[in-house]
């Protein structure tokens, strides 16, 4: 296999009215990051020697969002041949395959483009691949005119005659071209058609004039999804969570209801993890082997180490360590805050800013008061602590190692290692107080009902 020097053009100059949206298209998210993200990471596989995206005027967060690689400007939209011509500067002498993609077309996979590089090495050395596919609707598409001796141009769909328009064979957007040749066709275009625009599409009939061959490689719909509004957006989600939940148990996680667990792009899972239904992974969430996720949970940057238990109804948040064989019950969260092996919050407990030690025990209803309305404190529970159900935790505060909490207690003073700590009202005991209460109540109540006779 000859290796080919590939530089990457990315179209996403479009706003994408039809989002209705402050974000520029390509920023909306899919598993948690940048649709054009997805994308390019796709394209990193390929080795690209450049990868240039053309963005609109004031896209700034574009440009930011897809650095390193560089982001040029294309000022007036005219057209997709137009926006191709913007990112010539950086690829003057480039000689290798120029790959043109879409940054709203961001499912596509690695084996089609690769399938695409390696139609430009057939012996015909086709100056232009284009990528087609049959979609479901050919709508607007537009049409690959396919002749004896292959792809002879692409017609848009508001310039075909009839019969080019019952073509079903419709051109995603992409392309490989010969980066020899790419500029100056690009410099051959006109934009006398029914749009008024540049059409990258009219290249392929421009290297056909010049005698060169065309080629094409067929896709499948659905990794040439186009999104273009926020249907399409959640259709496109729907694919990638799939193509996530089909990797995850490849992976060896065994997903009860692989429908129902979201994950982001960065999600990592360990051997034989197990995940319940309903249990949504935000970004920045590592998980260790044998870890056990039971329903109903929401993790967002954090991991979890081997043999932990979390949930049901679990909720951890940003900086939350968990670790080996702790157990993370229900209607627990944890934020910014390590949990050492072994230890147990099983029940209804808010753990923010803190260390639980190893082993420690935290019980029912426990709450670390962290904030004071202008900074956040720290708890320090040492290991093999024991608090008490329904303690609040005063912080900033410190329980050494191997001491007790009595329940109920607000502590608001540090606890020596090994002591018991109690602090709360203590228990009074009136003998048959009640009983006598009571008894008068009944007689007074007697007495009211005689009168009213
Ligand atoms: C284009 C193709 C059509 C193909 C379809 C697939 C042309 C002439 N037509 O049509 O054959 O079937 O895509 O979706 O290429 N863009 C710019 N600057 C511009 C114009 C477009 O950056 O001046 C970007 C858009 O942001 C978008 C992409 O290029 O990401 C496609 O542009 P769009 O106007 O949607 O092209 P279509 O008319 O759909
Ligand atoms: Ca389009």
């Amino acid at each position: 296999m000859i290796e080919q020097k590939i530089a990457v053009i990315v179209l996403a100059a479009g706003m994408g009215t039809r989002m209705k949206s402050a974000l520029p298209k390509v920023m909306h998210p899919l598993a948690g990051r940048p649709m054009i993200n997805h994308l390019l990471d796709t394209v990193q596989a390929l080795a690209p020697e450049r990868v240039t995206v053309v963005v609109g005027p004031g896209m700034d967060q574009v440009a930011r969002a897809v650095a390193p690689h560089r982001a040029v400007v294309q000022t007036e939209r005219l057209g997709t041949g137009h926006a191709v011509a913007q990112a010539e500067d950086g690829l003057a002498g480039f000689d290798g395959t120029v790959l043109v993609l879409y940054g709203d077309t961001p499912l596509i996979t690695l084996p089609t483009l690769q399938a695409m590089l390696e139609c430009r090495r057939q012996p015909a050395r086709p100056a232009v691949v284009v990528l087609g596919f049959r979609p479901a609707d050919p709508g607007e598409y537009g049409r690959l005119v396919i002749g004896p001796d292959g792809l002879s141009a692409i017609v848009e769909h508001k310039d075909a005659t009839p019969e080019q328009r019952a073509i079903t064979l419709c051109n995603s957007g992409v392309m490989a071209v010969d980066g020899a040749r790419l500029f100056d066709l690009l410099g051959r275009l006109d934009n006398r058609n029914a749009k008024g625009e540049y059409y990258l599409t009219d290249i392929v009939a421009l290297a056909r004039a010049d005698g060169a061959a065309c080629g094409y490689v067929e896709g499948q719909p659905e990794e040439l999804l186009g999104i273009n509004s926020r249907a399409e957006l959640a259709a496109a989600e729907a694919l990638v969570q799939g193509r996530l939940r089909v990797a995850a148990m490849a992976g060896g996680a065994t997903l009860t209801d692989p429908s129902s667990v979201y994950f982001s792009w960065d999600t990592r899972l360990g051997r034989d993890v197990t995940i319940a239904p309903q249990v949504f992974f935000g970004p920045g969430v590592t998980i260790g082997d044998g870890v056990e996720i039971r329903p109903f949970c929401h993790l967002d940057g954090v991991s979890v180490a081997e043999g932990a238990t979390v949930g049901p109804f679990a909720r951890l948040r940003p900086g939350a360590k968990i670790g080996q064989d702790a157990h993370i019950g229900n209607f627990v969260e944890v934020k910014n805050a390590v949990v050492e092996a072994g230890a147990k919050i099983n029940h209804l407990t808010y753990v923010g800013d803190a260390r639980i030690g190893a082993a420690a025990n935290i019980g029912a209803g426990t709450i670390t008061c962290n904030y004071d309305g202008f900074d956040k404190s720290f708890t320090d529970i040492g290991a093999g602590a024991f608090i008490g159900s329904n303690t609040s935790l005063v912080a900033p505060v410190k329980v050494g190692e191997g001491a007790m909490i009595g329940a109920g207690s607000v502590i608001t003073k540090e606890v020596a290692p090994g002591a018991l700590a109690v602090a709360r009202g203590s228990q009074m005991e009136l003998a048959g107080w009640a009983e006598r209460f009571r008894a008068r109540k009944r007689t007074e109540r007697a007495a009211k009902n005689k009168k009213k006779e």
